[in-house]
């Protein structure tokens, strides 16, 4: 029988191939059709949006504006965030990781709404290929959930961590409206973002005997409004931009931070929510933790009255969020196949 996870397959010290499961990719047609290019990704200085003199600000914010329209996609420097609160949460969640199967199994539940989720692949019931890693999903606001089987620190860490990338993620949405010339307290009424959704994300990949036959995970985009990643250290995150995949190499410090689902319905699709991967290595154990800032689970998210026109009739439907959320979650991951239904 196969493994709950791939961390256990992994500690086999004799897994010398990937089982045929884990065998996602053919090498010899991905790499022609996709080539993979190296280019420099907008780095957002936070501290201007904060701090800085308000034409600072303003510059920093049409900046803001153009790396979501052209990339969807930028670093976070500035930003405030302590090291040490960072590398806490990546330690403590690589010690959530390192529990036994048992252990993080009480978390391994089937119904995506459930606030604890331990899990691999993406969803083992409706996939038939598997990704090679292991995750924990927890709901972290507008009620803070931890899981009891962590190291003891997790709950206060995770929650000093998702706190303080909540409020860079509001700053961020702040800046965000106003290049798109929205109000903000139109958008948090509308997305009711005082009781905002948010979850935190543990993504480990463990190392891989044949990394070019394995996914890591596939292309995707998000759902939510801005999705804020930290990883160990470990590079393999790879985003589509103008056609190409371009490895991403975060400067030290940073937070990569992209568009959702959710910010392409807002701004009728001139904010596009981008599509991303990971990839694994045959070296080291990749970790990222990722959090997610999304509309309340109950505000029915549809474009801004504002940014429809005859010039730019309504691209998409309104659907309450978290049953976008639900039919995402229980459907096989597949670039924005959810987006695409609201069109
Ligand atoms: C994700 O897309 O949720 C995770 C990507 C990564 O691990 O870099
Ligand atoms: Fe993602």
């Amino acid at each position: 029988p196969l493994p709950n996870s791939v961390k256990e397959l992994t500690n086999s010290a004799s897994l010398r191939s990937v089982p045929p499961q884990y065998a996602t990719r053919n090498p010899e047609t991905t790499i022609d059709i996709e080539p993979i290019i190296q280019e420099e990704i907008p780095t957002v200085d936070f501290s201007l949006l904060t701090e800085g003199t308000p034409e600072q600000r303003a510059q920093v914010v049409r900046h803001l504006g153009k790396a979501c329209e052209e990339w969807g996609f930028f670093m976070v420097v500035n930003h405030g965030i302590p090291e040490s609160l960072r590398e806490a949460m990546l330690d403590s969640m690589m010690e959530f990781f390192d529990q036994t199967e048992e252990e993080k199994g009480e978390y391994a539940r089937k119904h995506v709404m459930n606030p604890i989720r331990y899990g691999t692949s993406f969803n083992s019931t409706v996939e038939d290929v598997w990704y090679w890693r292991d995750y924990l999903r927890v709901f972290v606001h507008p009620v803070f959930y931890s899981p009891a089987k962590a190291p003891p620190s997790f709950r206060e860490i995770s929650k000093e961590y998702t706190t303080s990338t909540r409020a860079m993620g509001m700053e961020l949405l702040r800046g965000i409206w106003e290049s798109l010339g929205l109000e903000e307290n139109d958008m948090t009424k509308a997305l009711d973002l005082h009781s905002c959704y948010q979850v935190l994300v543990g993504n480990i990949y463990p190392p891989c005997p044949q990394p070019e036959l394995a996914t890591g995970l596939p292309a995707h985009s998000d759902h939510g409004l801005l999705t804020i990643l930290l990883q160990n250290g470990v590079n393999g995150l790879q985003v589509k931009h103008r056609g190409n995949w371009v490895r991403v190499e975060p400067l030290p410090n940073s937070f990569l931070v992209n568009t959702g689902d959710h910010l392409e319905i807002v701004s009728n699709g001139r904010y596009k929510s981008v599509l991303h991967r990971a990839e694994v290595n045959s070296q080291s154990t990749r970790m990222s933790i990722v959090t997610v800032v999304a509309p309340s689970l109950d505000a029915i998210v549809e474009p801004a009255s504002q940014l429809v026109s005859d010039e730019h009739p309504m691209m998409f439907g309104g659907m309450r969020y978290g049953e976008f959320l639900e039919r995402l979650q229980a459907n096989r991951l597949k670039e924005k196949s959810m987006l695409d239904l609201l069109r």
